[in-house]
């Protein structure tokens, strides 16, 4: 069996979204310590919905496929449906990972989060818009 998925190797070989919005309105980094990957997400945003993404990711195969299915995911979605994919969402996305790769999909699952905690610490008001529903 293949340790990899055909998602997973087209992913790898041919992201998605690779690089940096220069003026994005919210940037979220964040490293793994175990394996030192990390994995930066630009997002920019506009009335509270992600019109683009891209994403740095300085790390394993696993970890660029996630990161380049989790843009994929979270393009053109509302912020909140962003703040909710989880990382077995990004997996299953990709057809799966094996269970050892499984952290690199949290990976990309906690850069999203990071950038929209930080577009929400820019903008305080829409975090309080989120929380009354
Ligand atoms: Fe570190 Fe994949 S081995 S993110």
């Amino acid at each position: 069996m293949a340790l990899y998925s055909e998602k997973v190797m087209d992913h790898f070989r041919n992201p998605r979204n690779v690089g940096v919005i220069e003026n994005a309105d919210a940037v979220g980094e964040v490293g793994n310590l175990k394996c030192g990957d990390i994995m930066r997400m630009y997002l920019k945003i506009d009335d509270d919905t992600i019109t683009d993404v891209k994403f740095e990711t300085f790390g394993c195969a696993s970890a660029i496929a996630s990161s380049s299915m989790a843009t994929e995911l979270i393009k053109g979605k509302p912020l909140s449906e962003a703040m909710e994919l989880t990382n077995q969402a990004v997996a299953e996305s990709l057809d799966g990972l094996p269970d050892y790769k499984m952290h690199c999909s949290v990976l990309a699952q906690e850069a999203i989060e990071s950038a929209i905690n930080d577009y929400y610490d820019k903008h305080p008001e829409k975090r309080k818009d989120q929380t009354d529903g």
